[in-house]
């Protein structure tokens, strides 16, 4: 068995708690650590593990932990993933890695040092469509893939701090990190330029205290190996989470989501047909986080390398960056 820690009881720190409890083979979730009280102690009445921690100092302490996930605010992620690496623990770390391409390196490093697993939360990559179409690109079947596309658009309203795209990025940084690893991942390559254009659409009032804020984006790459990228991303959409991809080829296409919810479509006697659309990212990549937990367990067992690696975090780091400096400087930005 694998002992687990999770550090982060919020959002998305209790889907892989609730994962490793229920659904994961060969895992034991055996501590959760977490300095807000009251988060501590609402995910201990529900997932009732060994031990509870305050200070992620102490969890690493515990001989008996072989493995942690990192599901903090993002500004944590560095100095919880080195001590960890030191403390000799797997390292599971959600997206973004850390906060700059610097701290990804030194993570990375201190990985490598102490020989340690390091798999970062790009859960589209476990999602059975976006791994059934890597796979038909692998066999050809569409030919030689010419052009990625990829878009997120998130319905919330952004809190606060999310205006002040120094702290946030804006929505390049808080959804489209996912877009721009998908591209890397179906093109197999790494992006040569990026274009991004921008606008705030939606908060016109929060313009005069935030003037550099934008809600929704366009991108276009281009691949070292000249394959096409498009992203687009937006907050704060209201009618629904929306993840789409399609991947053109040579000699044919594949298109990954569509915006329902299921396959239910109710027709009334209006003469209209009704069909939900997707209300969260929660729901749309719930067996994916299922997926990408189990796979990092089975790494740890199995001594393989995890499927996104501590790079593949890095990279995205760098096109987060790279996208916004050319959305601020509104020319095309080279790598
Ligand atoms: N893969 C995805 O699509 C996805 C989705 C949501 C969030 N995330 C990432 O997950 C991370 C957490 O986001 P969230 O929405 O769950 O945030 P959240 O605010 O809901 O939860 C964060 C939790 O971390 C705790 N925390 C703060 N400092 C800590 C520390 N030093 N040690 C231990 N716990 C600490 C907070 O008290 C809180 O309970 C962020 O990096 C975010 O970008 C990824």
């Amino acid at each position: 068995m694998v002992n687990i820690c999770l550090i982060g009881t919020g959002r998305a720190g209790m889907i892989h708690g609730r994962n490793m409890v229920k659904k994961i083979k060969y895992a034991e979730l055996s501590a959760l650590c977490d300095p807000m009280e009251e988060n501590l102690q609402n995910a201990q009445a529900e997932l009732a593990v060994k031990y509870t921690y305050q200070d992620y100092q102490e969890a690493l302490a515990n001989d008996e932990i072989d493995a942690v996930i990192i599901v903090t605010p993002t500004a944590y992620h560095k100095e919880i993933a080195i001590a960890a690496a030191k403390a000799k623990k797997h390292i599971l770390c959600e997206k973004p890695l850390a906060m700059d391409e610097q701290e990804c390196k030194e993570i990375i490093s201190e990985a490598q040092k102490n020989n340690v697993k390091l798999q970062v939360g790009f859960m589209r990559r476990f999602d059975v469509s976006f791994q059934e179409a890597k796979k038909v690109i692998d066999s050809g079947e569409i030919g030689d893939v010419v052009l990625v596309k990829s878009l997120t658009h998130g319905p919330s309203k952004p809190k606060e701090w999310m205006y002040d795209i120094s702290l946030s990025s804006g929505p390049i940084g808080e959804v489209n990190s996912h877009d721009l690893d998908t591209l890397r991942w179906f093109a197999n390559d790494e992006v040569a330029s990026i274009y991004a254009i921008g606008g705030n659409f939606r908060s016109p009032e929060m313009g005069g205290q935030y003037p550099d804020y934008y809600d929704t984006v366009s991108m276009n790459l281009k691949f070292k190996n000249g394959i096409l990228g498009a992203i687009d991303g937006a907050q704060y959409v209201q009618y629904g989470y929306d993840a789409r991809a399609e991947i053109l080829g040579t000699n044919g296409s594949i298109l990954i989501g569509d915006q329902g919810k299921n396959n239910l479509f109710v027709a009334n006697k209006n003469h209209q047909i009704t069909h939900s659309t997707m209300n969260s990212w929660t729901y749309l990549f719930r067996e994916a986080y299922v997926k990408e937990d189990q796979a990092f367990v089975d790494c740890i067992m199995e001594d393989t390398m995890p499927l996104v690696t501590g790079y593949d975090g890095l990279m995205a780091v760098k096109l987060v960056h790279t996208g916004l400096t050319s959305l601020l400087n509104n020319k095309i930005e080279y790598l």
